[in-house]
């Protein structure tokens, strides 16, 4: 054995410890690595779970602004719905308002068929909701397209007015007795009864109207009939109905398509003069 020669125990104990210490990183690095590995899964599922919370409150924010859409839409059709309040000084008001619609309605809001000037409905004791939503509407140009003549002649007499004083003369109007339409054609009430059968849902059997805020259906019965004709023939023709804030005349628009030309409509105006008798 030459003295440079090592023991072989020496030899051995090197191996075994470059082994050993070999071993040792190894498991120190699968250990740190697992850590790793169980650290980044758990940060994952953490982001995961948040996601879901946000996801899930984002949801409840959302059903809860869609509900309260629906609750405020329900009500404003309710408050349309709604009579307007009527104390005698709104009435009071209102009458002295009306002077200036008069001139075309008649005195006492008979309507007028005045050959020298327009011919306008008459709109004593219309429901107040009705008149004041049409005169907000003609005020706010939502009834009264281009080419709707009358509409836009009264327009400028409603202009100026405040909501306060549309409630007034609405309920002013509401207040006097109706009077009875006057008539200028004739057409066929046996025909026109079954044309009415459509009409049915939303105006009544007798076209009394129906003022439930999922309807806010005018009475028919009380107009005369070359008013109705002209009125179908704006919603046909899309003069009246078609403005995308005209939720109501939205949906009068469509039953008027039903009527296939001229002669219908007077004939269903015919058997709608009937029901008013
Ligand atoms: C220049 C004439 C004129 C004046 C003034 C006038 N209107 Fe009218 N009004 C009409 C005409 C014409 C119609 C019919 C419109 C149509 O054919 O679409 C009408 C329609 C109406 C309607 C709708 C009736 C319905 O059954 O849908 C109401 C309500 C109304 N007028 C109220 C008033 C009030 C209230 C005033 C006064 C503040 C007034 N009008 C002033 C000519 C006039
Ligand atoms: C889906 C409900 C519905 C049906 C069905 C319906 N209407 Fe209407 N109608 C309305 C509503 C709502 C209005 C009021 C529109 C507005 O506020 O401008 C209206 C308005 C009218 C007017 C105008 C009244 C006025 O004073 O200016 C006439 C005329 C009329 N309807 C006739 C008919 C006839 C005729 C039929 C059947 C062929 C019919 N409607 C079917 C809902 C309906």
């Amino acid at each position: 054995m030459s003295s440079d020669q090592k023991p072989e125990s020496w030899g051995y104990g090197l191996t075994w410890m470059i082994t050993i210490a070999l071993i040792a990183m190894v498991s120190i690095g699968v250990v740190k690595l697992r850590a790793t590995a169980i650290h980044s899964s758990e940060h994952l599922k953490a982001e995961k779970e948040k996601a879901t919370t946000l996801k899930k409150e984002m949801l409840a924010a959302q059903t809860k602004e869609t509900e309260a859409k629906i609750a405020a839409e329900k009500k404003a059709a309710a408050e349309a719905a709604k009579p307007p309040a009527a104390s005698p000084e709104d009435i009071a008001m209102g009458k002295t308002l009306y002077a200036t619609c008069a001139a075309c309605h008649g005195p006492e809001g008979t309507g007028s068929l005045n050959p020298m000037a327009i011919k306008a409905p008459n709109i004593a004791g219309a429901p107040a909701w009705y008149t004041a939503l049409q005169i907000a509407n003609m005020k706010h140009g939502i009834r009264g397209a281009a080419g709707d003549m009358e509409a836009m002649m009264m327009r400028p007499m409603v202009m100026n007015l405040t909501d306060k004083q549309i409630k007034q003369v609405s309920v002013y109007l509401e207040s006097l007795k109706p009077a009875d339409p006057k008539h200028t054609l004739k057409g066929d009430a046996a025909k026109g009864k079954a044309l009415y059968i459509t009409c049915v849902a939303c105006h009544g059997d007798k076209g009394q109207g129906n003022n439930l805020p999922a309807i806010l259906a005018p009475p028919v019965n009380n107009l005369p009939d070359w008013y109705i004709v002209s009125q179908l023939k704006k919603f046909k023709g899309k003069l009246r109905g078609a403005h995308p804030k005209d939720l109501n005349g939205m949906k009068m628009a469509p039953m008027a398509m039903l009527l296939p030309n001229e002669q219908a409509m007077i004939d269903v105006a015919e058997y709608i003069k009937s029901l008013s008798k």
